[in-house]
């Protein structure tokens, strides 16, 4: 147990000791993602045939072992999941991809008995076909700059000593020791950071109202929630390096005055919980969390809160009602948690990726971080890459690279070299942003102009064959059915906003629809009572503004561009490519095809139910819908 600073540096001291002896570091990534596809099956393979090879090995970085051992340990998501399971060996940050058990023996027989790369598990760059080393030569990790994600997939998460050794911890014992909580507030304002959750409201601002406010007891809320689709940042960074979270809540703790805090993080996350409470435990029993810490006079004690996994639970309000034991309704600010929050308590909420970025900036300064990012967004951003693009995944940028530099130099175009149509950014509450937005710099200001909103880090990617109607109705579909129905606005105005666009979709509606649609959407936007409802119909009115034409084209023409509104279209047969097999008429279940063996077979289209069924069973393409 650390009772004191000094305690707190031999700890570090031994713990990079440690480090520095190890000869070989196999980290194998057991972020979901990759635990999914098995890799913990290849852990536990290499575990074994690296002890079958009698190499001394440990598996915690303080574990006595014989000189110069290798280090096997899980790590934290890479954020190049799809290449998963994925296997970075140090020295050299050498990185081998879609790892089974199976190529476990050949990598401990050449790279860790004889330093021969594996040539076959590397990454293969698509222009040169030539194979890289080595994870930072990859195309995807190029232009990213971690800070938030700086430890992911380099550390042990269920290791504290691990987290140590990399300068973990450092951050809250120099505000403890060497900074006041007025300091540490003026270092976060410095840095010009902006709450990562969301809203962009910068957090030394919000910090300095509630350090300002009078109260004997104040909480800090770390909000885990991420209930937008698609969304993985925070889950990543909590799974990775949860003692970063634990200690950007100290960091914040000690600026306010708070003694106390809670990680909301939804109980879908259960890898994240795990971590989370196991990194607490350790951090506990260890002296970093607790009375009096380090004997700085500083005490500070970390709750876990399971949240059901309602998108609205992310709302401040609803998230303290929720961890109240209340149900997570949002409710009117003024009061602002900041003044009146939890158990009616001063509070701090701020989000997983916000706190995470904090033990950097008090240990390398406010004015380093500005010195990522633009003007008025400083620092970097975690976005999850998604939709058509070559390479998804999570991804960490300097705020005001462009979506041009994102898409295609990061994430390698568009897969099956589609055309790009558009990318929606931002989640529910962002909107989608067309070719002519590729140059537009990626800050919150920028995209506010253009109607959308980095939001919490979605970000999808669309070629030509992507409806844009379907897109604004599938998150139409998602706020209606998270909508917690405490508002006129929101409730009854989202539920016809779906109709609408449903209506668009299926070639019943009229061009005055258009105009209700519009209408609605600004209702909406002006008469909920909070984000859920205000920020709703981002996706309709950025859609309609960037790409009328194809609401139009619906309505008017009742045809869908893209070919995806099934209502709108109709099955025919290629009398060229049609050789009579009989194959579909066999499957139709509406008997809507027929034919002579041998001949072109047709469509009733009258009869034709859409199913799509004979198209899947032609095998010679004959079948299309126009
Ligand atoms: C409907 C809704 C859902 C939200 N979901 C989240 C969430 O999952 N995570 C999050 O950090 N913030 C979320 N927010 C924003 C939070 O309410 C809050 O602004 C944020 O956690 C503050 O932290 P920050 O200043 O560090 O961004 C949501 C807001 C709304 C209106
Ligand atoms: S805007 Fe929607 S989610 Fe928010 S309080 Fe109103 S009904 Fe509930
Ligand atoms: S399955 Fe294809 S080739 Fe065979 S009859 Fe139908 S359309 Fe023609
Ligand atoms: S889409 Fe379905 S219903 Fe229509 S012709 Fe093909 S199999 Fe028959
Ligand atoms: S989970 Fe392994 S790289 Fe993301």
């Amino acid at each position: 147990m650390l009772k004191s600073m000094d305690d707190f540096l031999n700890l570090y001291k031994q713990s990079q000791e440690a480090l520095g002896r190890e000869k070989m570091r196999i980290l194998i990534c057991a972020g979901t993602g990759c635990v999914a596809n098995g890799s913990l099956d290849v852990y536990d393979e290499f575990l074994s045939r690296v002890k079958e090879q009698n190499l001394p090995v440990k598996v915690h970085l303080m574990e006595e072992v014989d000189d110069e051992p290798h280090a096997l340990n899980i790590s934290g998501c890479h954020g190049f999941c799809e290449m998963g399971p994925l296997v970075r060996i140090e020295p050299g940050g050498v990185f081998y991809h879609h790892v089974k058990k199976d190529d476990v023996k050949e990598i401990v027989d050449k790279h860790i008995l004889n330093n021969q790369l594996v040539e076959r598990l590397l990454y293969t760059h698509p222009v040169t076909g030539q194979t890289v080393a080595t994870q930072d030569e990859i195309p995807f990790y190029q232009k990213q700059t971690r800070v938030a994600l700086e430890h992911c997939g380099r550390i042990n998460p269920d290791d504290l000593n691990d987290y140590i050794a990399h300068g973990g911890y450092q951050a809250i014992t120099r505000a403890l020791f060497n900074m006041t909580p007025e300091k540490v507030v003026e270092e976060v304002l410095d840095s010009g950071l902006r709450g990562r959750g969301g809203g962009g409201f910068p957090t030394g601002k919000k910090w300095q109202f509630a350090a300002s406010t009078q109260g004997a007891k104040k909480y800090i809320i770390c909000n885990g929630d991420e209930g937008d689709p698609g969304a993985f940042m925070d889950r990543s960074v909590m799974e990775g390096d949860p003692h970063r979270v634990l200690e950007g809540m100290m960091i914040a703790g000690f600026a306010i005055g708070a003694d106390e805090g809670y990680v909301y993080v939804r109980a879908e996350y259960p890898l994240a919980v795990k971590r989370l409470k196991r990194a607490v435990a350790e951090a506990a029993r260890t002296g970093l969390l607790g009375d009096n810490i380090l004997n700085s006079g500083f005490s500070f004690k970390v709750n876990i809160k399971e949240g059901a996994g309602a998108f609205v639970c992310g709302e401040e309000t609803a998230l303290i009602a929720s961890i109240e034991g209340e149900r997570g309704m949002p409710r009117p600010r003024p009061p602002f948690p900041a003044n009146k929050g939890l158990w009616n308590c001063p509070t701090i909420i701020n989000n997983v990726e916000t706190l995470a970025n904090l033990p950097s900036i008090i240990l390398k300064g406010g004015k380093w971080f500005k010195g990522f990012g633009t003007e008025g967004s400083p620092g970097t951003k975690t976005f999850a890459l998604a939709g058509q693009v070559a390479h998804t995944g999570l991804v960490e940028i300097p705020m005001g690279i462009s979506l041009r530099e994102i898409v295609f130099d990061i994430g390698g175009g568009l897969r099956e070299n589609k055309k790009f149509k558009a990318v929606q950014i931002g989640g529910p509450s962002g909107g989608c942003l067309t070719e002519n937005h590729l140059d537009l710099s990626l800050d919150y200001d920028e995209l506010r102009k253009a109607g959308a909103m980095i939001g919490s880090g979605g970000l999808v990617v669309m070629g030509e064959d992507t409806c844009m109607v379907e897109v604004a109705k599938f998150f139409m579909g998602f706020v209606q059915n998270e909508s917690c129905g405490k508002c006129v606005p929101c409730r009854e105005g989202t539920k016809r906003m779906l109709e609408i666009l449903t209506a668009i979709t299926e070639g019943r509606a009229g061009e005055e629809d258009l105009l209700l649609l519009e209408e609605l959407a600004l209702a909406v936007q002006d008469g909920s009572l909070c984000g859920l409802g205000k920020t709703a119909p981002n996706p309709v009115l950025t859609t309609l503004k960037y790409f009328k034409d194809e609401y139009i084209a619906h309505i008017r023409d009742k045809k869908c561009p893209a070919g995806v509104c099934k209502a709108l279209l109709d099955y025919h047969i290629d009398q060229d490519k049609c050789k009579g097999c009989g194959l579909c008429a066999k499957v139709c279940p509406a008997e809507a095809i027929t034919g002579n063996k041998k001949e072109p077979h047709v469509i009733d289209v009258a009869k034709c139910l859409k199913c799509g069924t004979c198209m899947e069973k032609c095998k010679f393409d004959a079948i299309y819908t126009a």
